[in-house]
């Protein structure tokens, strides 16, 4: 069945149009459609005929896409290197109302990001899926997912440990001391902020040296940089913020400690972000139904209980690298300073 045609549908241009909503876009403000040329045709057109329907003034910004002559192809990093700096594109996208930001990885970690938002703009990522995914996890009428987040975020930044545990073996320690915790719901309408679509996750970057233990990939958990569930269980050593051994017999970890090691730098296996998905409306198996091409995973990072630990760059700890696993895992149990907040995969509410 070829359902996934990549056309103008009105499901997914009302979809769009609810994320503008929500970001607060009325008739007259102005939005910034930001693109690369790898990126998506479709969702620019989305992007672009929402912020039409809302009447707001809407300019598009397509720049060439980067390529890395060296190193190992970067997939799922959240940071873009498509504007290259260039001051008048920075100035543009500050002094929107909103930047629908087009992006093939998105502005997350991008260098530019901090001098977008002073300039007060919002920023709302739109994740580089299959414009049906995208409609599957637009924002709901009730709002419920905001506070939701809201108050997790508020739970992680009051606690000083997070521990995770599972049957499969993990017996991980984080410090939360000099942690930057923060949470998206997939809109935005503070000026100066950044979210992405869809949301629904609750993390934390931890300070240089917080985390420590063991960290068990069991089967059917996921690397997002492969887009793979795991077959084969992985098992890994974690010292001081850093992976010191891959353990594992199959074709996961083989993989894993091909891929790690093809960055070169030691940056590339420490702690990025640990976090949690809230996202009710978001699916663990979704990934088995979409081409790898039609996906980047996000649905997988938000759905309600998993454990998203992420390895590569983390501006809090000081560490830059370009290698970044996003691995979300099932069954395990979240606990802040003692008390759970997510036990056996289950939101506790
Ligand atoms: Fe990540």
């Amino acid at each position: 069945m070829t359902m996934l045609q990549e056309h103008l549908e009105p499901a997914w241009l009302d979809a769009f149009e609810t994320v503008l909503l929500r970001c607060g876009i009325a008739p007259d403000d102005t939005v910034a459609v930001l693109a690369e040329s790898q990126s998506r045709p479709v969702l620019v057109q989305l992007a672009q005929a929402a912020a039409a329907r809302l009447k707001a003034r809407s300019f598009t910004l397509v720049l060439p896409t980067p390529f890395e002559p060296n190193g190992p192809p970067a997939r799922s990093t959240g940071a873009s290197v498509a504007i290259q700096n260039i001051a008048p594109v920075v100035a543009a996208l500050a002094s929107s109302t909103l930047v629908v930001d087009c992006t093939v990885e998105g502005l997350m970690h991008a260098p530019e990001l901090p001098a977008i938002l002073r300039g007060g703009a919002r920023v709302v990522y739109v994740s580089n899926e299959h414009p049906e995914a995208l409609a599957r996890l637009a924002p709901s009428d009730d709002g419920s997912l905001e506070l939701r987040v809201k108050d997790h975020v508020k739970r992680l930044r009051a606690a000083r440990e997070m521990r995770v545990t599972s049957a499969a073996g993990t017996d991980l320690r984080i410090a939360l001391q000099g942690a930057v915790a923060g949470g998206n719901w997939g809109y935005t309408t503070r000026p100066g902020t950044m979210t992405h679509w869809p949301g629904g996750l609750a993390l934390a970057f931890p300070a240089a040296g917080s985390v420590n233990g063991r960290l068990v990939l069991a089967e059917g958990d996921v690397n997002l940089t492969f887009k793979r569930y795991l077959e084969r269980p992985v098992d890994l050593a974690i010292e001081d913020d850093h992976i010191v051994r891959i353990g594992g017999s199959g074709l996961d970890a083989e993989l894993m400690r091909s891929h790690i090691a093809a960055w070169g730098e030691r940056a590339a296996y420490a702690v990025s972000h640990v976090g949690w998905g809230l996202n009710p409306q978001a699916r663990w198996d979704s990934m088995a139904l979409y081409d790898k091409r039609d996906f980047n995973g996000t649905e997988l990072r938000a759905f309600e209980g998993n454990f998203l630990y992420s390895t590569g760059a983390n501006e809090v700890a000081g560490r830059h690298t370009r290698g970044h696993f996003d691995l979300p895992m099932r069954g395990c149990t979240i606990t802040l300073d003692g008390v759970p907040v997510v036990e056996e995969g289950r939101v506790r509410a």
